[in-house]
């Protein structure tokens, strides 16, 4: 893989993690309901993730040679917490997609570090996946 295409895709990959910044940001502030201080601390804490996976794909993309997305994916409107919870499954599967995609290129590449750093963001994003999975579960 040319390096112009590996610093465009970690572009794509950095849109979605701002996105998933914004999302969560937002997100916990609009939440309502019984269950709105657990959601709160769960979408907070994954916040955390995410700024630090944007802050990392940010610092690479330069290294390379590339100038960092400061455009986000479309962030889509949802009022209720369920609405929320299958808004932010949908992000994390295909985060969780897109990194192990990402991986295989970064070693194709050759930047073996890139590559193991994409496949912690693989296992970040796919506990993220599983615990949301888990919220939504059998949800009256
Ligand atoms: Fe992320
Ligand atoms: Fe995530």
């Amino acid at each position: 893989m040319e390096k112009k295409a590996l610093i465009d895709h970690l572009n794509q990959d950095l849109s979605g993690e701002l996105q998933a910044v914004i999302q969560y940001l937002t997100y916990s502030a609009k939440v309502t309901g019984p269950w709105r201080p657990q959601l709160v601390t769960f979408m907070q804490t994954e916040l955390q993730d995410e700024l630090l996976h944007a802050q990392f794909l940010a610092d690479k993309i330069v290294a390379l040679g590339g100038d960092p997305t400061t455009r986000a994916r479309p962030v889509p409107a949802a009022d209720t917490p369920q609405e929320m919870l299958k808004a932010i499954l949908a992000a994390e599967l295909q985060a969780g997609k897109d990194y192990t995609q990402r991986a295989e290129q970064a070693d194709a590449f050759g930047d073996k570090g890139l590559a193991v750093q994409l496949e912690d963001m693989v296992r970040d994003e796919t506990h993220h996946a599983e615990e949301t999975a888990k919220l939504l579960k059998n949800w009256d």
